[in-house]
């Protein structure tokens, strides 16, 4: 899928700007804190219906104004229409101007996959922030799963309020317990199938990337053992923590406790990788992550670089571009236009102080 043209009005420090975008490589250079990643953000807000940077909506709102909104047009299969309107306290959300009531139907129409030099801390951010990926990549693919989570969310706060009453009710303790297994069985069999295929590509990308003869993989480290009957083994988990639960006043096991691990040759990339190795383990991540979307929607997401140019030398560079040929539109952030595009065929955009000017189409001269 592609975006032909997207509009922002009143959206961080763009107060209006309508822009058409090309196929294949659009690149947008400027100066610091003129909007280039606002401009990516705008488009990530569109696929997953909040940022990824703020969790308050209000601050994507451009200061003083009283609305903020992101439209666009994309192309899959035939031209569809995306809008986000945020207000202070709330947002409404447009698919071909049909307001949708639900985000988990709204969550990857426009797919998109981000590259930020913001997320190499995932690797050493605690557990959640990872759960919160994989989440929402698995979201983008499949509502079922979204479901499950939100519905075990719900059983969760309740079992752990359930859990700190004097009395406990045990059969209702067995009642939402059971529930949750239903759930979490759904929750790991996708964790699992997601996992299980971007690790069919991870080492492969790896290598050609960085040149390494490295083998990169995600480890699971889900609540149970790997099982043909997670619900038995899910219901043993439970039994076997009741005890702890009514002590502590809190569930202790469960998918909301699971986490996944990046290996490279079997060891935790926090104990071994450099700066240089994270940022292209995460970059063949967000890769394989393009395969997984087309592999399982029959639709090519759309592949959004911020500023990961600079900090790959020259070799890599050339191994990234020879990568991402085959991507149906890619936007890339620079200050100025890479050496390694200028042989390429691109569209440059100029992002000066919340305005974007097209300077140059991909068949000019
Ligand atoms: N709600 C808002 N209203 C108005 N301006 C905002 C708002 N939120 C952020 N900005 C402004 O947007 C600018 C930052 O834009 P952005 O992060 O897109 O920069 P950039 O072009 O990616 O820069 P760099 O090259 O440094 O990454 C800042 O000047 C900031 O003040
Ligand atoms: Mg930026």
């Amino acid at each position: 899928m592609k975006v032909k043209t997207l509009e922002l009005i009143n959206y961080r420090n763009y107060s209006h700007c309508k822009i058409s975008f090309a196929d294949g490589l659009n690149i947008l250079t400027g100066q610091n804190a003129q909007g280039k990643t606002n401009l990516l953000e705008s488009l990530v807000y569109l696929s997953l219906s909040r940022s990824y940077r703020m969790n308050e909506d209000a601050k994507l709102i451009q200061h003083e104004k009283e609305y903020g909104k992101i439209s666009a047009i994309y192309e899959d299969e035939s031209e569809k229409n995306i809008e986000a309107i945020l207000y202070p306290h709330g947002k409404t959300l447009l698919y071909n101007h049909q307001l949708v009531k639900k985000s988990s139907e709204f969550i990857g129409l426009l797919n998109v996959i981000l590259f930020s030099p913001d997320d190499l801390s995932i690797f050493q951010d605690a557990p959640r922030e990872r759960r919160k990926l994989i989440n929402q990549e698995i979201t983008k693919i499949s509502s079922k799963y979204l479901n499950s989570l939100n519905r075990y969310q719900n059983l969760l706060k309740n079992r752990n309020i359930l859990l700190k009453e004097k009395q406990v009710d045990l059969n209702y303790l067995d009642t939402i317990t059971e529930q949750m297994i239903e759930e979490a069985s759904i929750i790991i069999q996708k964790r699992k199938q997601f996992i299980d295929q971007i690790n069919e590509l991870l080492t492969n990308y790896y290598q050609q990337l960085a040149s390494e003869k490295a083998n990169l993989k995600i480890k699971y480290l889900s609540c149970i053992e790997e099982t043909a009957n997670p619900k038995q083994a899910l219901q043993e988990l439970f039994q076997n923590n009741i005890q702890r639960d009514l002590e502590t006043s809190v569930t202790n096991v469960g998918i909301h406790r699971e986490d996944i691990r990046f290996e490279l040759n079997d060891v935790d990339i926090t104990e071994v990788a450099s700066q240089g190795q994270k940022r292209m383990i995460l970059l063949v991540f967000k890769l394989a992550l393009l395969e997984y979307i087309e592999k399982n929607t029959n639709k090519k997401a759309i592949l959004l670089l911020d500023d990961v140019l600079s900090e790959l030398d020259d070799e890599k560079q050339r191994h990234l571009i020879e990568m991402i040929q085959n991507v149906e539109q890619c936007f890339i952030t620079a200050t100025k236009i890479p050496k390694i595009i200028q042989n390429q065929p691109y569209t440059h955009y100029y992002v000066d102080n919340g305005m974007i000017t097209k300077m140059k189409e991909a068949n000019d001269e």
